[in-house]
């Protein structure tokens, strides 16, 4: 039966790379999982009060269907983070819930693409915003970020057409782990307000950043059409739990359409889970103690890394500002065909699973990506099984 030509656009490098691990686990060697951005699957746990509140909202009936905009309550401790602490305008009515960062951004996808429209991505950026914008019908350009992690302003400026509708900012990046300073994201808002584009943007990762203080794009939004993506997936540890938010900029009429819209899209699927936004709320008001100690955790293993990778020939990388990822640049030379190749020949010689650069778009052409979630001595292990791999194939 003939399925959607929709469907062959969406690709998803991370969990497609699975699919070697699983021929690979069949042989029954061991797998070192460097590939999958999940802390709570190493030993990151979701902090106890959280779990609680979780555990006591189903003890009190609590799992009903709840407005589909989302749980009132959250909605307000989500203002409390976002406008309070960092500085977007927003009341309750101008954010959504949703079933994780991804969920609010294949609907913000949904309600502003439409066929050929254009959509402005980081280079390289994490592969659902390529997926989404071309699942409805856009085309993605990738703008350049330069060596020192600044946006390329003139490449982005070129390459906007009279197709343009958004421009992303993954900010801290997946899988660069860079992070945008304050004096960049008032450029690219500037940009996006010259040529009346969207600004989308994810701060996920916002509170996991190790060296500079970290601005949101609220700061510098003013009323500018700015949607901003978070969830609860990696700063409170909730990856399986499935909770996120769209915040639309009060500020902005430009934004009316999208907020009087967007909503019919939320209720046709009902509603996000409710016992979870209770305990989403809980971790917003709840003790922050776990965030320093995993930020300290994530910025040994982040320095342990960075040092073993650049100590390997043909091997080069940059030291991240955020997240939990390193994207190293691998001389391929005539040893691997592609990235695709390197990162297939690693996991069949040595067990260690990383992703494919060019899975996070052409910018990623002649990288990979490493998860450095793991434990130190999983992670010492397995750059030493890089380098000696890397050295053997040189040989
Ligand atoms: C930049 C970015 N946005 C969104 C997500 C997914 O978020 P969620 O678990 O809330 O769907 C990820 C997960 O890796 C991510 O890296």
């Amino acid at each position: 039966m003939k399925i959607s030509d929709r469907i062959s656009r969406v690709e998803y490098a991370i969990r497609d790379i699975m699919l070697h691990a699983k021929e690979y686990q069949k042989t029954g060697k061991e797998i070192m999982y460097l590939n999958i951005g999940d802390p709570v699957a190493f030993d990151f746990k979701t902090p106890l009060h959280i779990k609680n509140a979780l555990v006591d909202a189903l003890a009190s009936d609590n799992d009903y269907y709840t407005d589909s905009e989302g749980w009132n309550e959250l909605r307000q401790s989500i203002v409390g983070k976002e406008k309070d602490k960092k500085g977007l305008d927003l009341t309750p009515e101008d954010v959504l819930v949703t079933n994780g960062v991804s969920e609010g951004l294949d609907m913000v996808m949904g309600s502003i693409v439409e066929d050929g429209d254009q959509v402005l991505l980081p280079g390289p950026y994490y592969p659902p915003y390529s997926s989404y914008a071309k699942f409805y019908g856009g085309r993605i350009t990738e703008f350049e970020i330069h060596e020192d992690g600044t946006p390329n302003l003139d490449d982005i400026k070129n390459k906007i057409s009279s197709r343009s509708k958004a421009i992303c900012i993954i900010n801290p990046n997946n899988p660069t782990g860079e992070v945008f300073s304050r004096k960049s994201l008032k450029s690219l808002i500037d940009i996006a307000a010259e040529n009346n584009l969207y600004i989308i943007c994810d701060e996920i990762y916002d509170e996991i950043v190790f060296d500079n203080e970290f601005s949101g794009i609220g700061s510098v939004s003013g009323d500018a059409p700015v949607i901003l993506l978070n969830g609860f997936s990696k700063t409170y540890l909730m990856t399986g739990l499935r909770c996120g938010y769209v915040c639309m900029n009060n500020n902005s009429r430009q934004l009316d359409p999208l907020r009087q819209n967007i909503f019919k899209l939320a209720r046709v699927r009902i509603a996000s889970n409710f016992p979870v936004q209770i305990a989403a709320n809980a971790a917003l008001h709840g003790s922050q103690e776990h965030l320093p100690i995993m930020v300290q955790k994530l910025k040994k293993r982040r320095d342990l890394v960075y040092k073993r990778l650049n100590e390997i020939d043909d091997v080069e990388c940059t030291k991240p500002k955020g997240a939990f990822y390193m994207f190293p640049k691998i001389e391929l030379s005539n040893r691997w065909k592609n990235d695709l190749e390197f990162v297939i020949d690693l996991l069949n010689s040595t067990g260690v699973l990383t992703v494919h650069g060019s899975g996070f778009g052409n910018s990623g052409t002649g990288h990979f990506r490493i998860v450095y979630l793991p434990q130190e001595e999983i992670l010492e292990k397995s750059m030493d099984k890089i380098q000696a791999f890397i050295k053997k194939r040189s040989a």
